[in-house]
Formats: C-alpha cells, structure tokens, sequence
C-alpha cells in the first residue's frame, strides 16, 4: 500500500509518457518548446509496463491515467494500453490529451482496453486557440472529441483554464457546446506551473468568479448524488440535470487533504505531488538491475514522505523546477 503520514493512501497513478507536446498552451510553455528529454532517459514501454504492473500488483493502485507532455505523441501508447489492460486486478485506465490524433486513435485505444478520456478545449473559436496554443489545431480536437465520444470513451471530460482577457469570456458558450454534446466539461483554475513562471494570482481566474459568470446564464445546484471523494472537480448539476459542470479550484479550494495521486514522470521518477520539492528515481535502480520488491520499497518510501499540500498559498511557496508538461499534469 502506499501510505503517506497523514493517512493518505494513493491508489490512482499518472503516469507521463513524454515530456513533448504538439500545442504550446501559454499556460503551460513557451512558444518555442522546451528542451526536451533525451531519448535514452525516457522509460521503455517495457519499463512502464513493468512499473505500472508493480503499482497494480503490489501496491494497490487501482487506477492508471496516462498523461504527458502530449501521450498519443507516444508511438508504443496502444501496447501500453493493452499491457496495463491485462493486469488483475485490471484497473481503470484513462488518457489525458490535447485531443490532436484522437480522431484516428480512438477506436484502437478502446480496443485496445482504455476506458475513458479527458481532453483539454479552452475555447471554440479557432482564431482564439491559435492565439492560446500557437498552432492552428482547432478542428483536429473537435474530431478527436467526436471520436472519442463514438468509441465509447465516456464519460468525455473536456479541462477548459480560462485566461484573463484572453478566454475568460467563453465559458457560458464551452458550457452549452459540452452540453449539447454530452461531455464533462470542467473548469480549471490556472496553476503556476509553467514552465515561463509567469503565473500571477491576480491573473488566475478563480473557481468563484468562473461560478459566478455561470450563475448569470445557468442555475447551478452542488451535485450530490455521489460522494466527491479524492475528485479535484467540485461538480454542480446544471438546470437541474443531467448535464453537470465541474469547477478545479485547485489554488483557492484545494483538495489536497483528499488526495490519492501519485505520480511517474516519463523520466522514471515517482512524484508524490505535483508540486513535490523531491523525487525518487526508480528508472536508474531498474537499469541497475533492482527487483520488483526493491522497486516496490523504494516507491513505498517516496509516498509515504508526501507533504499535507501544495503550498501554493504558503507566502515562502517556490514553484517546482519542472513544469506541468514533464510532469504530467
Ligand atoms: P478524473 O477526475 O479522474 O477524470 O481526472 P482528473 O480531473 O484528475 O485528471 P485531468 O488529467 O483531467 O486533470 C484535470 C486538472 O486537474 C488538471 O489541471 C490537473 O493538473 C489537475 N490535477 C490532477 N491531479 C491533481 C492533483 O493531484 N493536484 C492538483 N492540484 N491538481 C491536479
Ligand atoms: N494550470 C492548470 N491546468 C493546467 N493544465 C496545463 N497546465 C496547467 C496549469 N498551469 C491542464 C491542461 C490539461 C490538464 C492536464 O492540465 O489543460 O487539461
Ligand atoms: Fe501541450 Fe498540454 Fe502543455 Fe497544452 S497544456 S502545451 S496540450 S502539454
């Protein structure tokens, strides 16, 4: 079990596949790129495998998301798919994606055992998504966004980070498209974890004022149904249901109390928080020849030296050194 000091147990594992991406989301890098990982220092599929395969069977993780960087940039994603579909106890598996592939991939990751996805839309208007994320790939997500929902990929969850003077005025419309198609859609409080450290708090939208400009069009009631549990969204029925919106409020209403995360960077390291100041390098004890147990014990370690919370309103807060997209968000 992987057991933190404050109780916590982390049984949903993230794992990024790459570092790289085909967009460059101003909340996320530059326009340029970023240097990316050598090729040599990414896990195998073998090894990701071999690691979630550990996660699954002796650690009690229950669900796998694989994220990025971009994950379909992945060319082995199908095998890894399929190779975490075979474990018993199988668990869930889902793909976190900018939705760019997602039309031609769909199907195959059903097939091949992915059960839902989550992909990134901060607007509708393709101009504005060229200005957001310096390509010009609007209609390719809205395809990848059909197409998973035809596979069977569901629930689609769309992640929309509004921008101050950029996005901040597309919410109400994000909300109606979503709902018309039948996707999750959740709103995101922007983190500071890109990687040009240009985040303010005065420029973070905030899951009040995102509530609020909903509320002038919408009549949002807390979803109770189910128990939130470990969720980062806050979800809300809108008009009455079924449709629902969510809200990640993750700086003004953290959620780190409940958290059951813990991470794997393409680089083979175990992140126990996204914004976690240390690392464990399971990669180079794997390449040195450790066991499974070895592996196991070294991953147990790392978990159990996770802090209360991200420290994001602590005023000595310093953001990580890695940004979201080698992180894996
Ligand atoms: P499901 O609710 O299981 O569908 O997934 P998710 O919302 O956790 O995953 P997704 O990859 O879609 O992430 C949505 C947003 O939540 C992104 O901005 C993530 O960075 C953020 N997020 C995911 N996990 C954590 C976490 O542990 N802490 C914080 N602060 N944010 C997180
Ligand atoms: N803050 C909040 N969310 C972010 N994402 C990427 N960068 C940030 C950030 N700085 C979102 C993406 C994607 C998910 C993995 O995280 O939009 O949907
Ligand atoms: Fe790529 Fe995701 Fe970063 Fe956008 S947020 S640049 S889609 S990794």
């Amino acid at each position: 079990m992987l057991k933190d000091s404050f109780g916590r147990v982390a049984t949903d594992l993230r794992v990024s596949l790459t570092d790289k991406c085909n967009l460059r989301c101003t909340y996320c890098m530059p326009p340029e790129g970023l240097d990316w990982l050598p090729n040599p220092q990414l896990l195998t599929a073998d090894e990701i495998v071999r690691l979630v395969t550990i996660g699954v069977e002796r650690l009690g993780v229950t669900e796998v998301r694989y994220t990025g960087g971009e994950p379909l940039l992945r060319r082995e994603l199908l095998g890894i798919v399929a190779g975490t579909a075979r474990l018993r106890p199988r668990p869930e598996i889902s793909l976190t994606t900018n939705g760019i592939g997602l039309a031609r991939l769909a199907s195959p990751l059903a097939e091949a055992g992915l059960d839902r996805v989550n992909v990134s839309l901060d607007t509708l208007d393709r101009d504005t998504f060229k200005r957001l994320a310096h390509r010009d790939r609007f209609e390719d997500v809205i395809a990848g966004l059909a197409a998973a929902d035809a596979a069977g990929l569901r629930p689609v969850k769309v992640n929309a980070v509004l921008m101050r003077d950029l996005n901040e005025h597309e919410a109400p419309g994000l909300l109606h498209y979503c709902l018309e198609q039948g996707y999750e859609l959740r709103f995101i409080e922007q983190m500071p974890l890109d990687a040009q450290h240009g985040w303010t708090r005065d420029n973070m939208i905030t899951a009040d004022e995102i509530l609020a400009r909903l509320s002038e069009d919408f009549d949002l009631t807390p979803d109770d149904r189910e128990d939130r549990g470990s969720a980062p969204a806050e979800r809300f029925l809108v008009d009455g249901g079924p449709g629902r919106v969510g809200v990640i409020g993750s700086v003004t209403r953290p959620f780190c109390g409940a958290c059951d995360r813990v991470r794997l960077t393409a680089d083979g390291q175990v992140r126990n928080c996204l914004f976690a100041r240390e690392e464990s390098d399971l990669k180079t004890a794997m390449r040195a020849g450790a066991s499974d147990e070895e592996l196991a014990a070294r991953w147990i370690a790392a978990v159990a030296r996770k802090l209360p919370g991200h420290g994001i309103n602590d005023p000595a807060f310093l953001q990580p050194s890695r940004p979201m997209s080698a992180i894996g968000g």
